[in-house]
Parts: structure tokens; sequence; C-alpha cells
């Protein structure tokens, strides 16, 4: 086994694991009784690995690999669709990141009646309609950004969406510059302008306090952002990540094990102390309730067959971000540890915590 898995360079914990699932069996015989790899079985092997490389999940390989019956053409022409889907999508980035990159070219970044139109907010546009569904305010995330409001009386809350963090008891003005958001925010909620945080359009001081939620890594411009925030209000809270940290994407079993683009997303994104030092914030973890009832990306930590759902990841613009190549990949292979075991055995000791540290900050300034 140990020399098959270095010439197949697969571990032999992988070798295992394929036997014991039956997709790749020793059926050999060594001289002295040991089970081994026949040149069929390596074969097999090699087939295994070829369509792990192009993403296919380990149930889908078992019907590929079967036997004389399995529909390999089939399976091709899946596989086929399934790549033209990926080219489809890259056009598309290409296409939203040069029209990015041309309006940055434009002497003053973007004129205000523009500054909607920006990457994060066309996003939004793209797939704000999900929102709604599983994104609501958690009542233990609100009470930590309501207590840091003190005693505000009029409060911006930049980067709105649909309202999930505004309170009911101040005077609040949003801004949002995505139109599909704006038009879901419900009927009575506070009034809305369309403006991005780069350039608010108020005086300075307008606000005892401007407040920010899960929207600070779709800014273009984040640092800009918290600046004018701190410019047209006496006081700044923003939820945001703490991306600081050396192997910060290894904290949530979900970037670490099936979504490593992830890292990949915020890999621009500033650093928290950078974040911080421009408003001259403080910084205060938020652990993320088991049941956390805003469908944000980390909020399912211990049901992971949420993540399964097509309306929760929707909801969740880091898998528009992926792609959906990536997408399809980590559900497969998540749905594949869920039912094997694999996900309890590495993170079976989730089940016993009541909230998790997942680089959720609050910085307060
Ligand atoms: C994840 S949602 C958060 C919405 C809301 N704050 C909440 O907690 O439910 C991110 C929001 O940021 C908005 N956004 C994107 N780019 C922005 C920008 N440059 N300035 C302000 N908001 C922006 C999006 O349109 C979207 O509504």
């Amino acid at each position: 086994m140990g020399r098959v898995a270095e010439l197949a360079d697969v571990s032999v914990r992988t070798l295992h694991h394929y036997d014991e699932i039956g997709l790749v069996r020793p059926s050999a015989r060594t001289a002295s009784g040991y089970r081994a790899y026949s040149s069929d079985d390596v074969e097999r092997l090699r087939g295994v690995l070829a369509y792990r490389r192009l993403g296919f999940g380990l149930r889908e390989i078992a019907e590929l690999v079967g036997g004389p019956s399995a529909d390999t053409d089939a399976h091709l022409r899946r596989l086929r669709g399934l790549m033209l889907e990926r080219r489809d999508h890259a056009d598309a980035m290409l296409a939203a990141i040069d029209k990015e990159l041309q309006s940055r070219g434009k002497g003053p970044r973007v004129t205000p009646e523009e500054q909607p139109e920006t990457l994060g907010a066309r996003l939004y546009d793209t797939i704000g309609g999900a929102y709604p569904v599983t994104r609501r305010t958690d009542p233990r995330i609100a009470a930590r950004i309501w207590n840091a409001l003190e005693d505000a009386r009029t409060v911006l809350n930049v980067g709105a969406g649909t309202g999930s963090y505004e309170p009911a008891d101040r005077d609040v003005t949003a801004v949002e510059p995505s139109a599909v958001m704006r038009n879901q925010r419900p009927a009575g909620s506070a009034p809305c302008v369309a403006a991005a945080a780069e350039s608010l359009p108020f005086e300075d001081r307008s606000f005892d306090v401007a407040m920010a939620v899960s929207t600070v890594h779709h800014w273009r411009d984040p640092i800009a952002g918290l600046r004018e925030m701190r410019r047209v209000a006496r006081r700044v809270v923003v939820l945001t990540y703490d991306t600081d940290a050396p192997g910060w994407q290894d904290r949530f079993w979900l970037t670490r094990d099936y979504l490593p683009e992830f890292a990949a997303v915020l890999a621009e994104f500033p650093s928290l102390g950078g974040m911080a030092d421009a408003i001259g914030a403080r910084a205060e973890p938020v652990p993320v309730p088991w049941d956390c009832a805003d469908g944000l990306f980390e909020a399912y930590w211990r049901r992971p067959g949420a993540y399964l759902e097509d309306r929760v990841r929707r909801a969740m613009s880091v898998w528009t971000r992926v792609g959906p190549e990536a997408e399809r990949r980590a559900v497969r292979k998540l749905s594949d540890d869920l039912d094997s075991g694999r996900w309890s055995e590495r993170n079976g000791h989730l089940t016993g915590l009541d909230t998790a540290e997942l680089g959720l900050r609050l910085l307060v300034a």
C-alpha cells in the first residue's frame, strides 16, 4: 500500500479510505498472504485520481469507474457541460472586472452618480434576491452591536442591505448601493439612500454613530469607506472579520477542508489592524452562536448539513465569489464526508460547544 501511495502521490490514509468505501480495493495477495494491489487495481486508482482532479465527488467517481455498466459517455458529456458552465462564469467575471478596471481608470475614481455601480453592489444586484430567505437578525449579535451604539440617537447604517441590524429605537438613515437590496427593505424601515461607503453624501459629523455590518469586505476600498464613516459620524461601529492571525483559513472547517478558495476571496482584504487604525478603533471578538439566526457564512458551524442546501448557500456571497466549480466540489466533498462519518471524526468535538470563535470582530471607535 505504501508503495502504491508513493507512486500515485496520495496518502496511505486516502488509500485506506478508498478501500473502506469499496472504491479501490487491493484484490491481489502477496506470497505471505497480505492483500496487495493488482495492476487492474492500480489502473482503477489512476482513473479515480484523474476524476478527482477534474472535481468529481467520490460517489460520482464510484459510478464512473463502477463496472461494465457504468455509463462513462454520459458522465463525460456531463463533465463537458460543467466545464462550459465554468468557462461562462469566468467570462462573466472577467467582463465585470474589466468594467471595474475601466471605471477605476477614470480621473476621480467614480462620480457620485456612478458610485452605487461598484462591484460589490453589482454582486448584490445579482444575488440579493436570495438574501432575505436566511439572513435575519441574530439577537445575540444584535445585542453586541446595539450595546456598542451606546446612547447614540442618530445612526447611519452603511451597506445596510435589508436592515437586519437597524435598531428600532433610534433615528436611523440607511445607505445601500444595490437596488435589489434597497427594494427588499421591509415596509416602514428607515429611509435608505443609494450610495456607497467610499463616498458618503453627508456633511461632516452628521450622525452620532455610523455602523456597518457584514459589508466592509464587499467595498472597493474598505479603508476609504471606513474613513468616510469616521468623517460623517462622531463614533463608528463595524462588524467585520479578522484575517490578521496566521493560518486564519484553518479556524473554520468549511474553509480548511472544503473551500480553501475562500482565502483567495479575502486575499486583498485589509488587515483588521489596518482597519482599526484607520478609524482609531478597538476590536472585540464576537462569537458565533451554534444556532445563529443570521445565515452568514460561518453561521452553521455546528449544523454542517445546512451547507448542502442551495437556499442557504445562495444567501452567502462567498459561494458566488468562488464560482460554481469550487462550490460543487466543496458540497460534494462535504456530502461524502457527512455520509461516511469523516466530518464527525474531525469535527465531532464541536457538538459540545454553544459558541465558536470564527474571527468575527466588532470594531468600536
Ligand atoms: C452581506 S450584505 C450585509 C447587509 C446588512 N448590513 C446585513 O447585515 O444584513 C452586504 C451589503 O453590502 C452592500 N455593499 C456592497 N458594496 C458596497 C459599498 N461599496 N458600500 C456600501 N455597501 C456596499 C451590498 O450591496 C450588500 O447589501
